[in-house]
């Protein structure tokens, strides 16, 4: 692995960070408390092509690899992670599940609006009784010839409001338990989707979370993503790659709330001095460096693997797992050096580290990452 980044590589973290301070930084606090989706924010990444960054261009894409969407998120997560989570669901599970699984006619259709940043995408796989346990899908997509009629509720949604394509994971034969599911492209103003109330969430704020609700909605057989039956390897092997997005943001959220706390120790005085001269500072500061270090690493090891086409579904489990616990660590231990100026809204830290939590909880918690992980050792 070639730990030298390229000039392209250095050209969009730049192009990242750049849009990050300028159209992010303004707003993100506001946005936070109001739960004010990015609307005006999403469509400018998409103009940049950060919405469909691996996508071939013959598909609306911007034909980048995956090194540079970690970079990109990083970027983008420091900031604002309620944006870096559409970015990443966009990227990651709509627009590689439909590039890499979806045939020639899908892609035309749902693949280059997606990709080219026109609209956005979500990806419906959480149930009210399926998240960790994602093979017990209750929503059924009833085979009816040239259609399928689907039923069911899917909770957690990302963009379940603003997305204008979903890709659905549901059971169409349940006697054959996860073999038995199917993956769809299902547009979002279908008859008979409804949607429940926008959820009040802890963290990542500003980002769309509902419950989507299907009643007999009729999907066109065309519409299925794969063979019959293909749709749980569908969404393992698009989650693999999800979760290198997510280990990158909160590889993200570590690194602003770092640089941050930081900035402030070069500032803050106590005891006639700045508090940077205080070994206490010091070496929080030298473990946060260290595990925002290691993050960063496991992130950039699981997108060579993607890029080097090399198995790589146990590396971004391990990114995941382990830079959500330091995204946790780090924004903790920042609010902690910031003292109580850290507990108020306008030094930006007491979100990052409200927003850390749920990088340990979607697509896939921690613990899920370590059957992963332990399956593989023990093997
Ligand atoms: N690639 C291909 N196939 C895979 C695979 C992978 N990475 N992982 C599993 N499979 C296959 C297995 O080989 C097996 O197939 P066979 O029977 O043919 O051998 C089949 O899938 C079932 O696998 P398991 O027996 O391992 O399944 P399990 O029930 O024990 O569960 C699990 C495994 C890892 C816990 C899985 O259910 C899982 O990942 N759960 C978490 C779901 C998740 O991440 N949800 C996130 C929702 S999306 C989201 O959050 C997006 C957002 O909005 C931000």
């Amino acid at each position: 692995m070639n730990l030298q980044l390229s000039e392209e590589h250095l050209m969009i973290r730049q192009a990242a960070r750049d849009f990050a301070q300028q159209e992010l930084l303004p707003g993100v606090i506001e946005r936070d408390e109001t739960q004010k989706f990015p609307t005006e924010q999403i469509k400018k990444l998409g103009e940049m092509g950060f919405m469909g960054m691996m996508v071939n261009p013959k598909y609306g894409g911007a034909g980048m690899d995956t090194v540079s969407y970690v970079l990109a998120m990083e970027e983008i997560s420091k900031i604002d992670a309620s944006t870096s989570v559409v970015v990443s669901v966009n990227n990651s599970l709509v627009c590689w599940g439909l590039e890499t699984f979806g045939n020639e006619e899908q892609k035309m259709k749902y693949l280059v609006p997606l990709a080219s940043g026109q609209c956005h995408g979500a990806f419906l796989l959480s149930e009210p009784e399926a998240g960790s346990d994602a093979t017990s899908q209750r929503t059924t997509a009833a085979d009816k010839g040239d259609h399928y009629i689907l039923n069911g509720t899917k909770n957690w949604i990302t963009c379940g409001n603003t997305a204008s394509t979903y890709l659905v994971i549901a059971q169409t034969y349940p006697e054959k338990g996860h073999k038995g599911i199917n993956a769809f492209i299902v547009e979002r103003n279908s008859p008979g989707i409804t949607l429940g109330p926008k959820e009040q969430k802890m963290g990542i704020r500003a980002s769309d979370t509902h419950s989507v609700m299907f009643q007999d909605v009729i999907v066109p057989k065309e519409n299925r993503i794969g063979e019959d039956g293909f749709g749980f390897k569908f969404a393992m092997k698009t989650l693999g790659g999800g979760r290198i997005g997510i280990a990158a943001q909160a590889l993200g959220i570590a690194s602003g709330a770092f640089e941050l706390a930081v900035a402030y120790s070069k500032q803050r005085k106590a005891f006639g001095t700045e508090i940077m001269n205080h070994q206490a500072i010091q070496f929080k500061l030298a473990d946060m460096a260290t595990e925002i270090e290691a993050s960063r690493l496991l992130c950039l090891k699981a997108a060579w693997l993607k890029d080097q086409h090399l198995e790589y579904a146990i590396a971004s489990s391990m990114a995941k797992l382990y830079a959500s616990k330091t995204a946790m660590d780090v924004t903790i231990e920042a609010v902690q050096v910031h003292g109580g100026y850290g507990y108020v809204k306008e030094y930006h830290v007491e979100r990052l580290m409200r927003d850390a939590k749920i990088t340990q909880i979607y697509e896939g918690t921690s613990e899920v990452q370590k059957i992963v992980i332990s399956r593989d050792v023990l093997r």
